[in-house]
């Protein structure tokens, strides 16, 4: 077989695999939103039945061999071209999932879904010590992961690889440590700060037909496509891209309060953008039609969300609509006093619910937390405890119970340790993206107070979406902005902003 062929072969096998994967998303997505409760047992039937048939056809050893047919021809020669890319990164997860042993992997579905069965009883208990056999179990099961995986330095880099391929620990360590410090300085002089916005505003009856109208017309005016996806309810909201034409989004209504769905909304919008922008027509089901990470994923969502959705300029534009769909609710409020509302920054126990100026202080403590567990420095008796100590330090509020504490989050329970850096990496890479954005599209926030944010989306598309995985998302933020990683442009953003807010 010639690389050529073996190539083409390569193809039709991905795109079957998409198939399955896409068809399984729809069973997912369906569950989560509309499937009566009696249903449980058979959606779970089918979906274990069609993640082992995607695990059967991608450890295929016949697909191995394509790989390697490929790899040994100058289709390789230019690192940067489409098929350079897929081949390589299929190898990367091929080689991934072929190095966990089977039952290893059936062992971690198991123990993870019944410890999170557990894990909901002990939120609800606030009961650290009846969550502590599983999470025993769950982290020793990580620990087997990992060593399986093989990894350079701390382990934690070969869980953290599954979710922001290429990053490490040290890395990402470095920049967190250098954020944490101007947090805890910015927070400090918003706490001591004279002027305090009205947060009252948002906290107000609004309805939820209407709440839905609203949101769905920042979605369309963002740029989400309602003939290529969907928004539905559920308790927590997602984001699911199928494949071509076909992208959903959920969110869930407070009818106490605006800001919820929202901002909901536009964080999943941000993600569905992302999902709409890569090239799936041509590449459904190879690397270069798909997200290259969790942070980068994550920085599309919270740039729209908080970049464009919490800024001044496009409230400008939009609190008179909002106006006249919330008449009463918003009466007689200025564009200062939302604008405030919006951005009101409070220290608080449950990291979804926090505002955006506290919100990286929860990843960090996370993050922190699990890569000493991972270690061993940290008794996993005593995360707890741990937990309690680290939280009093950085927002100086005593954690009352441990389900505002340790127990409130799924992701251990689910077996996702490594996962929580990537939502600092998101904001962190947004705010470097934002500020390149507005330097090359001068007149950006002209535009966004106008209502316009497509010459955005265009600058999105072109950079970051249509480049598939082509380059790992440290390389992409170098080749996007100049500059690597920093966290000096969510930091400038920041004091700006909240400068400006609170008269600091
Ligand atoms: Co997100």
């Amino acid at each position: 077989m010639t690389a050529q062929e073996a190539y083409k072969e390569f193809e039709k096998r991905c795109r079957e695999l998409a198939v399955i994967q896409s068809s399984a998303a729809v069973l997912g997505w369906e569950e989560r939103t509309y499937m009566p409760p009696n249903g449980a047992g058979l959606r779970a039937e089918q979906l274990s039945y069609m993640s082992g048939l995607f695990h059967e056809k991608f450890t295929d050893p016949k697909f191995g061999e394509l790989l390697s047919t490929v790899e040994a021809s100058d289709m390789m020669k230019d690192p940067e071209s489409p098929e350079a890319v897929n081949i390589r990164e299929t190898r990367r997860m091929y080689d991934k999932q072929t190095k966990l042993p089977r039952e290893l992997v059936e062992e971690l579905t198991k123990t993870t879904t019944l410890a999170q069965g557990e894990w909901v009883k002990a939120r609800k208990a606030s009961d650290f010590k009846a969550f502590l056999p599983w999470l025993e179990k769950v982290v020793k099961l990580l620990k087997q992961k990992a060593e399986a995986y093989g990894y350079e330095g701390e382990p934690y880099n070969a869980l953290l690889d599954d979710y922001e391929p290429g990053a490490t620990v040290d890395d990402v360590a470095t920049v967190f440590e250098q954020l944490r410090n101007d947090l805890v300085d910015l927070l400090g002089r918003i706490k001591d700060a004279k002027k305090k916005p009205d947060q009252g505003i948002v906290n107000r009856a609004f309805d939820v037909d209407r709440q839905k109208v609203f949101g769905e017309m920042v979605s369309a005016a963002f740029g989400f496509d309602f003939q290529s996806g969907r928004l539905d309810i559920t308790a927590h909201p997602f984001c699911s891209g199928f494949g071509p034409g076909d992208t959903r989004i959920t969110t869930r209504y407070n009818p106490n309060r605006l800001t919820d769905a929202l901002f909901g909304i536009m964080h999943e919008t941000g993600h569905a953008l992302y999902e709409m922008g890569l090239n799936k027509d041509k590449y459904f089901g190879l690397p270069m039609g798909e997200s290259i990470s969790l942070g980068i994923h994550e920085s599309q969502s919270r740039m729209w969300e908080n970049q464009v959705g919490r800024s001044r300029p496009f409230w400008e534009y939009s609190l008179p609509q909002a106006k006249r769909i919330f008449r009463e609710a918003l009466e007689g409020v200025s564009l200062d006093d939302f604008y405030g509302a919006i951005n009101y920054v409070t220290p608080s126990f449950i990291r979804v619910e926090a505002d955006e100026a506290t919100y990286n202080l929860h990843i960090l403590l996370r993050f922190e937390l699990e890569r000493a567990i991972m270690n061993d420095d940290i008794p996993l008796k005593d995360v707890a405890d741990e937990w309690r100590k680290r939280f009093k330090k950085y927002f100086g509020i005593e954690v009352d119970n441990d389900a505002n504490g340790c127990l409130q989050d799924v992701h251990w329970s689910a077996g996702y340790i490594g996962y929580f850096p990537t939502y600092t990496l998101g904001n962190l890479y947004a705010a470097q993206f934002f500020a390149k954005a507005k330097e090359e599209l001068p007149g950006l926030e002209e535009d966004i107070a106008g209502g316009y944010t497509g010459r955005l989306l265009d600058w999105l598309r072109e950079k970051i979406h249509q480049q598939g995985q082509r380059y790992r998302a440290t390389k992409l933020c170098e080749k996007v902005t100049g500059k690597p990683l920093s966290h000096k442009p969510l930091v400038d953003y920041m004091n700006r902003k909240f400068g400006e807010i609170y008269g600091i």
